[in-house]
């Protein structure tokens, strides 16, 4: 346990360095400005003899105006987790095109990103509003300015009924999913408690038994309870259907995921014919965003890693290349450094499961060919070679595509945003943690 001196230590030293390095960045920028003011000029440069930025710096520059400062992503303090803007913005577009095309919506997944600057941008780009997990991802949403939100997940507890009815009292465009009569009339007393009418969306099973309802009689009554609820607007079903997202191979993903889709398609035409509201059918992710619309009656893609795109995505295969699943380009690195370079065939790099997480497949060297790389332990990665397109020598920097984004996002603070190598902004993953 630390001693009295060393905490006394931390709390007077610990706040007074950050606010020196505040000061001293402050007048550094200030004479950034003054130079540019009196050379007349729009290219700013950083003293050669700053390198390397800590995420506080980084912060300390976002909240001073980050488009002042030129900051190359190889000069961030490393593990960090960054963005490519260009291929990014490509993903979003490639989205939108494709839902025109098939005459649904996307309603994109925020478990993915966590980051309201991104589900921001995403509204931007033409989706209709964003789905979370989790009824604390949804408040942070709400926070930050975004309203059109549908949780997927059915809360079963008092607490979180509670605090998602509290806030579709503030977010009358929030939309809750129920999958039992019981939670139902759970969520219609909350919503009356509050004065309100909350929208809800019956969570249909594709068969894969891990949340929702069966599909066919047991949906449409429940439909039916929904309807008839006094706190409740039944607004129409999902089903997502995760078992089919990642099989390899565009056909037989697709064979699957239409069988498995038929049965909540029979549901909404059950509940066409009983006269309920059927105006929202949404599900399908990633590996299905192409395929969902052939089923009748569906309305959103729920996909969340096509903004992204990790690694074990990249594995499925696409439409029209079996190799590799090439409608979206794979964009969210995590920046690393060699920190040990004196053995033959392999470098230690810092970034290990506490910042790749062990998911597989292992993460992949961005750009590089004949070398792996593994996340095992804690603090440290290993890279091996085996016929390797270039050698790592301890301080240089390598980028990891990510195995799966989701968790890998959860574990970092922020986003830097990059654009021709350069920090182009700094998103705050506010909803990371947010698990409740
Ligand atoms: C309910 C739901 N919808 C959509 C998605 C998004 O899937 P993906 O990230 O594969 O696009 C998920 C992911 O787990 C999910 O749980």
């Amino acid at each position: 346990m630390p001693d009295q001196n060393y905490r006394d230590i931390h709390k007077v030293h610990f706040p007074s360095l950050l606010l020196i390095q505040y000061l001293s960045m402050k007048k550094s920028m200030k004479s950034r400005r003054h130079f540019m003011q009196t050379a007349g000029t729009a290219a700013i440069t950083i003293p050669t003899l700053i390198k390397g930025y800590s995420s506080t710096e980084m912060q300390i520059f976002d909240r001073n105006n980050l488009s002042e400062v030129d900051i190359s992503k190889w000069d961030l303090d490393t593990p960090a987790l960054c963005l490519d803007l260009d291929a990014f913005e490509k993903n979003l577009q490639v989205m939108h095109h494709a839902m025109v095309e098939n005459g649904i919506a996307s309603r994109p997944h925020a478990k993915t990103h966590k980051c309201p600057a991104i589900a921001r941008m995403q509204l931007e780009s033409g989706s209709i509003g964003i789905c979370v997990a989790k009824v604390s991802e949804a408040q942070i949403m709400f926070e930050h300015g975004i309203s059109q939100i549908l949780c997927t997940t059915t809360n079963v507890s008092k607490q979180k009924i509670k605090h998602a009815m509290n806030l579709r009292r503030w977010c009358s465009t929030f939309i809750q999913a129920t999958d039992s009569a019981d939670n139902a009339r759970m969520l219609s007393e909350a919503a009356e408690s509050m004065n309100i009418t909350a929208d809800i969306v019956v969570d249909v099973d594709p068969g894969g038994h891990r949340t929702g309802i069966t599909p066919g009689d047991p949906a449409l009554e429940l439909a039916q309870i929904v309807d008839r609820l006094p706190g409740l607007n039944l607004q129409g079903i999902l089903c997502y259907d995760g078992g089919s997202q990642h099989v390899k191979g565009f056909e037989i993903r697709r064979e699957q995921t239409l069988e498995r889709l038929a049965a909540a398609g029979e549901t909404l035409s059950l509940m066409q014919r009983s006269g309920l509201n059927t105006g929202i059918f949404s599900g399908g992710g990633t590996g299905t965003y192409n395929i969902d619309h052939e089923t009748a009656g569906f309305t959103d893609v729920q996909a969340g890693s096509y903004v992204f795109m990790d690694a074990q995505y990249l594995a499925i295969g696409a439409k029209d290349n079996p190799d590799q699943y090439s409608d979206f380009q794979s964009c969210l690195t995590i920046l690393s450094t060699v920190v040990n370079d004196q053995y033959p065939d392999r470098v230690t790099t810092d970034a290990g499961a506490k910042s790749c997480t062990i998911n597989q497949p292992w993460p992949m060297v961005k750009g590089e060919t004949g070398m792996n790389y593994r996340s095992g332990s804690d603090e440290f990665g290993t890279l091996t070679y085996e016929d390797p397109s270039r050698t790592y020598k301890v301080g240089d920097k390598l980028e990891l595509i990510v195995s799966h984004c989701d968790p890998v996002v959860n574990l970092y603070n922020q986003i830097y945003a990059i654009r021709n190598d350069r920090v182009e902004a700094i998103w705050q993953i506010a909803a990371r943690g947010m698990s409740r």
